[in-house]
């Protein structure tokens, strides 16, 4: 087990976003959470980056607002809910969040460099730049260009790109084919194929249910903050209601 998420609840002043939930991913799967807008997926990826835990240090100081995180995370054999982001990202667990963002100002070379803050080794970041261009040869070709001018659909490579650069172990994806048009949300699709099959584990948040129960091993239903199916597409599929009110299918 590479991930293991037990028992997770987070709240935020009074609201609760995510009510007591488990889940785990295996080495080498691709794992997909969907589920209808405002069920907590986002913030389930944030809880397990580090970034719920950033965000309570920043609302207790800033607002005296409380963020409340129960439960435990376990990475690779080793707890993380209790350590910051910065420190999880080294342990080889890498978040691609919502709404693509590279660095605007900076060519997409310097993005790319940019994700690769944490290797010292230049061969190794040498290495892995080749990898990413060989995956996302449009990348390359615009190496020089400045990322804020690259459409929706080069940006969101760039973010996978970047989020590759530091050799992810597990990577966790945010929407990735949100607000593209079909042909380059089919494109990146293929993509995340590719990743899962050079090795890397894949924790994918998706609208598009009908292509990630395809491609994932297996699938976790989230509404308000609950898990209330798990299983292979084809196992959900069979569940009328989930289908109906769940997955608007
Ligand atoms: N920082 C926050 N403070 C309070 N409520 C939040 C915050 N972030 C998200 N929420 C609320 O938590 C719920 C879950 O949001 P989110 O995790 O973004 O859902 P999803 O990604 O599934 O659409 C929503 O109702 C949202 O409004
Ligand atoms: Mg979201």
């Amino acid at each position: 087990m590479l991930l293991e998420v037990a028992n997770l609840t987070v709240c935020y002043d009074k609201a609760m976003l995510l009510n007591n939930l488990s889940l785990r991913v295996d080495q080498g799967e691709l794992v997909s959470l969907v589920g209808p807008n405002g069920a907590g997926k986002s913030t389930l990826l944030r809880a397990i980056t580090g970034l719920v835990l950033r965000e309570r240090e920043i609302t207790r100081r800033s607002t005296g607002g409380d963020v409340m995180i129960k439960g435990r995370v376990t990475f690779d054999g080793e707890r993380i809910d209790r350590i910051p982001a910065h420190e999880i990202v080294k342990r080889g667990l890498i978040h691609c969040p919502e709404r693509r963002r590279p660095f605007r100002e900076m060519t997409v070379g310097e993005n790319l460099y940019a994700g690769a803050y944490l290797l010292q080794d230049r061969s190794r970041i040498q290495a892995n730049l080749d990898n990413v261009y060989q995956l996302f040869p449009i990348l390359q070709k615009r190496s020089r260009q400045i990322s804020g001018t690259l459409s929706g659909g080069e940006q969101q490579m760039l973010a996978i790109g970047r989020a590759l650069m530091s050799q992810p172990k597990l990577l966790c994806i945010d929407e990735p084919s949100t607000g593209l048009a079909p042909i380059l949300r089919a494109e990146v699709f293929e993509k995340i194929g590719e990743i899962r099959r050079l090795g890397i584990t894949v924790l994918l948040v998706e609208q598009e249910v009908g292509t990630v129960f395809k491609m994932a091993s297996r699938n976790y239903v989230l509404s308000s903050g609950n898990i209330i199916a798990e299983g292979t597409g084809d196992e959900l599929l069979q569940n009328e209601v989930l289908r109906k009110t769940y997955l608007g299918l």
